[in-house]
């Protein structure tokens, strides 16, 4: 974080939420469960944070929802589901602050929390367009 309360570049993890999720078998309510995880989530989190939370319309997990996502520059980006809005939000925020602490986005199986050991649903490589991550030299 810079002297101004600000945060760099390579310091901020997003976190996507999907706010048009629903829960499986469950009918559908006023509010979806996905926007109201957002809702609580961006609630919880301080600001200012280098966690930054933006709303999506559906990561394609629909059927373990609700979903999220992690990403970073120069990190691996995570998808979870199964997660629940009333009761996940801490464990969510506490997995994001952990894998905010890396510059890689890998965090320890064992330390990562019980939801995101049960609900990842992808690990994708970080894209190569940062200075911190180039794209590989393939002429030599
Ligand atoms: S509607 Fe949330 S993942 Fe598709």
């Amino acid at each position: 974080m810079m002297d101004d309360g600000r945060t760099k570049l390579d310091d901020t993890v997003m976190l996507y939420v999907c706010v048009t999720c629903r829960k499986a078998g469950e009918p559908e309510t006023e509010t979806r469960p996905g926007a109201r995880l957002h809702a609580a989530l961006a609630d919880a989190l301080n600001s200012p944070s280098p966690i930054r939370i933006e709303p999506v319309e559906c990561l394609s997990g629909c059927k373990r929802g609700c979903t999220i996502a992690v990403a970073g520059p120069g990190r691996w980006t995570y998808v979870y589901g199964d997660l629940d809005p009333e009761t996940s939000v801490a464990a969510i925020l506490e997995g994001v602050r952990l894998y905010g602490e890396t510059t890689d986005g890998l965090v320890p199986w064992r330390s990562r929390p019980d939801i995101f050991r049960k609900g990842v649903l992808a690990r994708i490589p970080s894209a190569p367009l940062s200075p911190k991550n180039p794209l590989p030299d393939r002429t030599s």
